[in-house]
């Protein structure tokens, strides 16, 4: 199994089969690095019958990269042997759960495999409590009130009327000991297990755009409420309300925008240096990133825009790096960092966020306030800036280890070509327009993200690379006379001296009068511009990555037969050392087929006699007679 980035997750019954396993590998963890850990056992918005598995180091913060693996190792090895003499004294691990139901019985296989190294390894079992709330424990601020202290310092300063869903999960439990006379919670079932995130919670919000259900309640989502919704371990939130149109939905962008509008305000007299860094992810719409440059800072306060791949993981660690650093995912996940520095102006904002994570208690508190400080009301706010359209879609795909992106997801490494059609497709659109593929960490799914000013713009565009990705990625090689073979749209990389002489076997052509733009131009344009209508097709020899044929289909398309299109095969030719095993008809029968695919009647080419009987082999017949007039020969 792997450790994901919401740690391991899965149905209950798989991770009841690691539980022991994640037990011993925490345990060796706080024995090797003589340090605490946490252990969070939850499934966050998924399926009650899911569970998961967080860890989390001494600091509250996820744990690095290298004892991910290490702890997959472990978990995934069937023979752990561990010889423990002694336990430092810094040694113990907190195990905390939320309400799902598998919870205890996950908790009580760790301790046993925490037992298993150690008999008296110093524990401590955190029953139903939220994420954020098992991460404060190992905040400095634990030292100096409870968690329960912390967040109702900051709700005795609300008093902004909002409707709170809590998604039937464990953050009902911490409002309802908050109890704050302005939140409205609802959907506070928590020791229902089975109602955990039903037709609620902030994942259900923004996947369905619809409100959470509210049995003969309905009508409490009047026009202009203020709304928001926790996910099932309450350590995010999204915000919306009813207008004119439906739901209108203020995710982590939007309360990104809102702390900056309050920072901006209160630091503009601000004579001290700071570093406010805004952290984000490919998904935020640059209408809030628009939104938040157009800020006044002064002078001395440097605000600096960095994006990271997504995962809070990812953007906590730049996070770190600054005086103030703002972060937050679109499903409302996220944070605001404060380094220890005293800034006046910032007055006690530092106490409405979370020490250490994004936590959806504070989060609504921290925005309730900056909303009640600058006088605005839910429209005020969701009038700061309009969304561009966007799309996000998954592509189904047979591998996805072929696909590496760059640090910040934004662009392709590998392969190269869908980065440049990507990139050719956006700067050809006129309606500014932006998109990214990454591959999903666990699924063979890639997704893809397209936002442009337009909405026709962004869907054709998602369209069309989606059609991309699909045409060319998802192809089983041929295995033919001990090699394998795929049959693939040419790259402008694949021009080289080596391709011109393949060419050579067909027809007059002068490599030495071959210009590498030029040729890339001509290939680019292939099927973009007109696309369907002319495409080459090369078949690559993937063992030694060269090409051994080439073929050609142009779609062309009438008036005669109702808007009818016939397809013209040209330009096939196999190399002269890969010829009689079959590759010329392989060509033959691809683009056949993609001329069918593409709506034409019939697929028609010219050819001497000595290649008749080679069509005929491919299914063609002799049709009239081919003529032909030359300019030059
Ligand atoms: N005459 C009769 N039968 C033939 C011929 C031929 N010239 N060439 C191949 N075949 C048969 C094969 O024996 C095989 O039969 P089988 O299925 O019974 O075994 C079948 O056709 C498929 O042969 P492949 O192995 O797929 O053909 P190959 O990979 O050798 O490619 C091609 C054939 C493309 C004609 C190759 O010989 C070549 O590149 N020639 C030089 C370039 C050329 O003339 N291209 C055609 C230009 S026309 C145009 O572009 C539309």
């Amino acid at each position: 199994m792997r450790y994901g980035t919401s740690g391991f997750r899965d149905h209950h019954s798989k991770i009841e089969s690691i539980s022991i396993k994640i037990g011993i590998a925490v345990a060796i963890l706080s024995i090797n690095e003589s340090l605490q850990f946490g252990i969070m056992i939850t499934a966050s918005h998924n399926h009650f019958e899911d569970n998961g598995v967080k860890i989390m180091d001494d600091k509250g913060n996820m744990i690095t990269l290298d004892n991910e693996k290490y702890i997959e190792r472990i978990v995934n090895d069937t023979n752990i042997t561990c010889d423990v003499d002694a336990i430092h004294h810094r040694c113990k691990i907190h195990i905390g759960y939320d309400s799902r139901m598998s919870s205890p019985k996950i908790c009580e296989l760790i301790v046993q495999g925490i037992q298993s190294i150690h008999t008296n390894f110093p524990f401590e079992i955190h029953e139903y409590v939220t994420t954020p709330q098992l991460h404060y424990i190992f905040s400095d601020k634990s030292q100096e009130m409870t968690y329960l202290k912390y967040i109702k310092r900051a709700s005795k300063l609300i008093n902004m009327n909002c409707i709170l869903d809590c998604a039937n999960g464990i953050g009902s439990k911490i409002m309802m000991l908050v109890g704050n006379p302005y939140i409205h919670l609802i959907n506070t079932e928590w020791t229902e297990p089975t109602k955990l995130n039903m037709l609620c919670s902030s994942d259900y919000v923004c996947t369905h755009r619809v409100f959470p259900r509210l049995e003969g309640l309905q009508n409490m989502y009047v026009q202009d409420n203020l709304c928001a919704s926790f996910d099932g371990d309450a350590d995010r939130i999204v915000f919306y309300y009813r207008n004119s149109e439906g739901i209108r939905i203020l995710n982590g962008d939007y309360i990104a925008a809102l702390v900056f509008t309050y920072l901006s305000k209160q630091l503009s007299e601000c004579v001290q240096e700071i570093t406010i860094g805004f952290i984000y992810t490919g998904y935020t719409n640059n209408a809030c990133l628009e939104y938040v440059k157009s800020l006044c800072f002064p002078r001395n306060v440097t605000v600096s825009f960095i994006c990271t791949a997504t995962g809070v993981k990812h953007l906590h660690k730049e996070a770190i790096k600054y005086d103030v650093g703002v972060y937050f995912e679109q499903n409302g996940h996220g944070n605001v960092l404060f380094r220890n520095i005293l800034v006046d102006e910032l007055h006690i904002i530092p106490q409405l966020f979370h020490p250490v994570i994004g936590d959806g208690v504070m989060d609504l508190f921290a925005t309730l306030y900056i909303l009640q400080e600058l006088n605005w009301n839910v429209q005020d706010w969701s009038n700061i800036y309009t969304e561009y359209p966007s799309k996000l879609g998954k592509c189904s795909i047979l591998d996805k280890d072929i696909f590496k992106s760059s640090d910040n997801e934004l662009e392709l490494i590998e392969p190269q070509y869908i980065q440049e059609y990507i990139t050719y497709l956006c700067m050809e659109s006129i309606d500014k327009c932006r998109a990214f593929v990454r591959a999903s960490g666990t699924e063979n799914v890639v997704r893809l993200y397209v936002e442009s000013h337009d909405q026709d713009t962004t869907n054709l565009v998602h369209q069309e690379i989606t059609q991309f990705i699909e045409d060319h990625i998802n192809v089983i090689p041929h295995f033919i006379n001990d090699g394998a073979f795929i049959v693939r749209p040419i790259r402008y990389t694949d021009a080289t001296q080596s391709y011109y002489n393949l060419l050579g076997q067909l027809s007059h052509i002068d490599p030495n009068l071959m210009d590498y733009e030029r040729t890339k131009t001509f290939i680019q344009n292939l099927g973009i511009n007109s696309l369907h209508k002319h495409q080459i097709y090369v078949i690559e020899d993937i063992n030694l990555g060269k090409i051994v044929a080439s073929g050609t289909i142009f779609v062309e398309e009438k008036l005669i037969r109702n808007y009818g299109k016939v397809g013209h095969i040209e330009d096939i030719v196999v190399d002269s050392k890969y010829r009689g095993f079959g590759l010329g008809k392989l060509m033959i029968d691809h683009l056949t087929n993609l001329g069918t695919k593409f709506g034409c009647y019939k697929c028609i080419l010219d050819c001497d006699d000595i290649n008749v009987g080679f069509y005929e082999k491919c299914g063609y017949i002799r049709k009239g007679s081919q003529m032909g007039k030359y300019s030059i020969m």
